[in-house]
């Protein structure tokens, strides 16, 4: 490489490097700094930009501030929406320490809003109940009007700064330094000026967020690009469960910006073209307040029925102008505002056309209940590696198994960025010293840079912007809601050689300052291994579980799959594997499985 050398790297020594600035890595960062190390977030965005801004219904916690509730009967929940793929274990830890943790968030200065007794604000969502299923709807999500997210994330990153972690705002992650002892730091691009940086670290923790920018028309944000994950895949480990993507009912049809499930949970609900509540039909209990996956299939399946709305009958309505103007504008906000924006409908006066729309990456980067990221060693036992850790939509812990809970996803990232916190606080107790260095250590990333300057001088090579959208057509065309065999395996096919197109894909702008381009270039080289995983894993799980439902394979099948699809990339195209579901919880019995009914 005669491009560069090794004084053009600018090298950084923190205790902890953080990937990602959303909610679980400010939580993280905030304990670590608290706690007087030297951390760092090393960001793409800047901070208060990451995608944790854009939650929008609340945060699960069982505070019984409306109705009475219990943390058991939450993980009850969790479980079960889970499909019972989610880990037990994490499953209890997570609803446990709910309470503890809103309340510390209440302290660290989130303006939820109030009861009028002036306790928290708690509303109901999907898929909750009290009493193991028996007692009705639980009321446990608690919220800042619907603009949870945007709070939760201010909060902690001032908190961060009166702390003192170091911000590496619009740095792009290239390359996990890593060697047969574990991670030791990252390599990283600083987009404004064009440079390259080592982290070196005694921890590094991905913190990255989701995927979704897999697909066409999603919730997510243009940064969810999955760079956590791409990474560890890049370093030989796997990912988990990456063919559960989940559907939100509700994304603004044909453009994809999220409705909360705050609307139903306030007492909106959805029609049929032909002005029925379907949902009365699919869940007769719950209705509307059914878990994702199950109104997401419904919905599916009406539009497949011809009960769609408008000419192309390709969207269901949403809806909610009967809960009145006030109680939209005081709740319901910025959900006013994303429907006269985006749909042009004041939904105080008319309903909200809404279809099931990508929403969050169930799967990710491995990791056991401390935020270690585990693999399956030589012995075929499941080891840590060490000084790697992974927490909030980047790993797979695996709270949310095959569906996620509404309001759970908020909560995951406060309650594993706390865990990861105490968790590496341990391991530099032990770990005093940065691990040196192999002098080559900088080499692949910067080599994965030059391709693309490279690259602008080939003008045969297909664009960056056409490679990107034909494979979220692929994806979403292929690994939509209702999947089958025929279908997959096409997709399979055609994006494994669209991945071997990506490799000679062209930038058109050389230049090193600021390069956008770049950056997407990059993350379309993340998404693309991320793609891969998930068409495979996808394509091999022959039965329906929570988001991944199959027309062929109607029915969960208990026997044969319920173990987590474990995928990485190796020199032949994309390898799975499985593990065994963990479902003794700590303290507790453990749910066994049953048919879900809603
Ligand atoms: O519908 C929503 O407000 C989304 C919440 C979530 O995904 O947890």
């Amino acid at each position: 490489m005669t491009y560069l050398s090794a004084d053009k790297v600018e090298n950084h020594f923190h205790d902890v490097v953080i990937i990602g600035s959303g909610g679980a890595g400010m939580r993280c960062a905030l304990q670590l700094a608290d706690a007087g190390h030297r951390v760092a977030i090393v960001t793409k965005v800047l901070p208060t930009r990451s995608h944790t801004v854009a939650a929008q219904g609340g945060i699960n916690a069982s505070l019984g501030n409306v109705d009475s509730d219990h943390w058991h009967w939450h993980m009850y929940d969790t479980v079960k929406g889970s499909d019972y793929l989610g880990d037990q274990d994490a499953i209890e830890y997570l609803c446990r320490a709910a309470p503890r943790i809103v309340r510390e968030l209440e302290h660290q200065g989130v303006p939820f809003s109030r009861l009028d007794n002036g306790t928290i604000y708690q509303r109901a969502f999907g898929g909750q109940s009290r009493e193991f299923g028996e007692g009705g709807q639980a009321l446990r999500t608690c919220a800042a009007a619907d603009r949870t997210g945007h709070a939760i994330l201010h909060t902690l990153y001032q908190q961060n700064l009166r702390a003192g972690t170091h911000f590496y705002q619009e740095f792009f992650a290239l390359d996990l330094i890593t060697d047969d002892d574990g991670c030791h730091g990252v390599m990283a691009w600083d987009i404004a000026k064009g440079a390259y940086h080592l982290f070196q670290a005694k921890a590094v923790i991905l913190a990255t967020g989701g995927a979704g920018r897999v697909f066409k028309v999603t919730t997510n944000a243009h940064i969810c690009t999955g760079d956590g994950g791409a990474l560890a895949l890049a370093a030989g480990l796997p990912m988990e469960d990456m063919e559960f993507f989940q559907f939100h009912p509700t994304g603004i049809a044909d453009v994809g910006p999220l409705i909360s499930e705050g609307v139903r949970g306030e007492g909106g609900y959805l029609i049929n073209g032909e002005g029925e509540r379907f949902m009365e039909s699919y869940a007769p209990t719950a209705k509307d307040l059914a878990s994702r996956d199950v109104v997401s299939r419904a919905i599916a399946l009406e539009l497949r029925a011809g009960r769609g709305c408008g000419p192309k009958k390709d969207h269901v309505l949403l809806k909610l102008d009967h809960l009145g103007e006030a109680l939209i504008l005081d709740r319901l906000p910025n959900i006013h505002e994303l429907a006269l924006r985006f749909a042009g409908v004041d939904c105080t006066k008319e309903p909200i056309p809404v279809q099931p729309t990508m929403h969050y990456t169930m799967g990710g980067i491995p990791t056991n209940r401390h935020t270690e990221v585990v693999y399956t060693d030589g012995d075929n036992t499941e080891a840590v590696f060490p000084g790697l850790y992974a927490i909030g939509e980047a790993a797979c812990v695996s709270v949310h198994g095959a569906n996620r809970l509404g309001g759970n996803s908020l909560l995951e990232i406060v309650v594993f960025g706390d865990a990861c916190g105490e968790q590496v606080n341990e391991h530099l107790k032990k770990q005093h010293y940065h691990t040196p260095l192999d002098l080559d250590c900088w080499k692949q990333a910067v080599a994965r840079v030059e391709r693309w300057f490279e690259s602008t001088s080939n003008n045969d090579g297909p664009r960056i912007a056409d490679v990107r959208a034909r494979m979220q057509t692929i994806m979403q065309e292929h690994f939509s809601v209702y999947r089958t065999e025929d279908v997959m395996r096409e997709g399979v096919e055609a994006i494994e050689a669209l991945a071997a197109e990506l490799v000679s894909a062209r930038m058109d702008d050389g230049c090193r300052v600021f390069n956008t381009e770049l950056i997407e270039a990059m993350e379309l080289e993340n998404l693309m291994a991320l793609a891969r995983v998930t068409a495979a894993g996808a394509l091999a799980r022959t039965e329906s579980r929570g988001a991944h439902a199959r027309d062929d394979y109607p029915e969960r099948d208990d026997e044969q799959w319920m173990k987590h699809t474990l995928a990485t990339i190796g020199d032949s195209g994309v390898e799975l594997d499985y593990k065994a579901v963990r479902t003794q919880p700590l303290t507790v019995e453990s749910f066994p499985p049953k048919k879900r009914v809603y």
